[in-house]
């Protein structure tokens, strides 16, 4: 499980309603896999986290294009990275790939983690010079 806090928090409130929720949806994963090992349920917060990273996802995209980031292409990189695994273990999943639940839950903890704490920090001062808060 990943706890929220400040290490995570990127001054932005709205990015940080978003980290929150994907947060939420790992670890539901987590305690899905853990606890009740559902393959229905399972494949419901995978899909929701393929839909809601999706989301996210554009929501960066979009104010790191309009605001000129300049690391955009390969901030895109890792977000198309992330999606073609998720979407990947995905469909592995729903055609009965049960072992790939054991693995997702950790991948996700360790991209996402990471990718809050070190890529994502980066856009800090361009977005906030841009107005967001
Ligand atoms: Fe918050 Fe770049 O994902």
């Amino acid at each position: 499980m990943i706890k929220w806090g400040d290490k995570y928090s990127v001054g932005i409130s709205m990015i940080d309603e978003e980290h929150k929720k994907l947060i939420g949806i790992l670890n539901k994963a987590i305690f899905a896999k853990e606890h009740n090992d559902n393959p229905e349920e399972i494949k419901e917060v995978l899909s929701e986290m393929v839909e809601y990273s999706h989301k996210h996802f554009s929501t960066e995209e979009t104010y790191m294009i309009k605001f000129n980031f300049p690391e955009y292409q390969s901030h895109r990189n890792e977000h198309l990275d992330f999606t073609d695994k998720t979407i990947t273990s995905y469909n592995k999943f729903v055609r009965g790939d049960y072992q790939i639940a054991n693995e997702l839950p950790e991948y996700l903890k360790q991209w996402l983690a990471n990718h809050i704490q070190v890529t994502d920090r980066q856009y800090i001062d361009c977005f906030k010079r841009n107005g967001l808060k």
